[in-house]
């Protein structure tokens, strides 16, 4: 069983992700930390974001088991991330390793921007999940604050916007909605409420 969830940044799918794997008990791959491994190791290196020979060596050696997760949530970070994504050979390299991670048993949860577009085409079943951009503005505004960082919501709302727009309009598997996704939007809804719809859905299908 597969289940596949595309969305925006800060829409709630990171969330939804993690809890389905752990009530239907399948893996769970962020397939955005992939992105931001590779990103975080060019930066480390001194490296330009361009640089797409060395991208794709530190993409073959990337230890999924070994990504240090709070190190990749900054937020420049996610602003790198999306810059190398435009990079067609390095996709290639770590779709590979996402399909691995999908491939075994017993099913997997993976999220990210092409899941149910280019990752997992037949995957059992599709989510797209959503939510204005304001309202995406605001989690994410207030995540940081209690994490102690500084942020504003009029530059957390820009930055979330230009990273949307960087995101669907780039030409190597944009960020859509697949035909077959169900269209699941959070704007007016708690993670509860979300979560119990995502559950629906899936339970639905399988
Ligand atoms: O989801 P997250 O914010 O961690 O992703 C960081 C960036 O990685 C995204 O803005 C996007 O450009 C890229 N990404 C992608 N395809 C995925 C997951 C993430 O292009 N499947």
């Amino acid at each position: 069983m597969i289940v596949a969830i595309d969305g925006p940044a800060a829409s709630g799918k990171g969330t939804l992700a993690r809890r389905l794997a752990e009530h239907f008990e399948l893996r769970h791959l962020d397939t955005g930390l992939t992105y931001r491994a590779v990103a975080a190791a060019l930066l480390a290196k001194g490296l330009p974001l361009g640089d797409e020979g060395v991208a794709i060596e530190i993409a073959q050696n990337l230890d999924l088991a070994h990504v240090d997760k709070t190190v990749l949530s900054a937020h420049e970070i996610g602003e790198a991330a999306s810059r190398i994504a435009v990079l067609g050979g390095l996709r290639e390299e770590l779709v590979r390793l996402q399909k691995d991670f999908a491939a075994a048993p017993p099913g997997a949860v993976l999220d990210g921007r092409d899941i149910g577009t280019v990752v997992c085409p037949d995957a059992t079943v599709k989510l797209f999940v959503t939510a204005s951009p304001e309202a995406r503005a605001e989690r994410r505004t207030a995540e940081m604050v209690s994490k102690g960082q500084e942020a504003e919501y009029a530059s957390v709302l820009e930055d979330l916007k230009r990273r949307d727009e960087r995101d669907s309009q780039r030409t190597v598997a944009p960020m859509k909605q697949a035909d077959d996704a169900h269209l699941l939007d959070t704007t007016e809804m708690d993670i509860e409420t979300a979560f119990q719809a995502a559950v629906d859905i899936v339970s639905q299908a399988c």
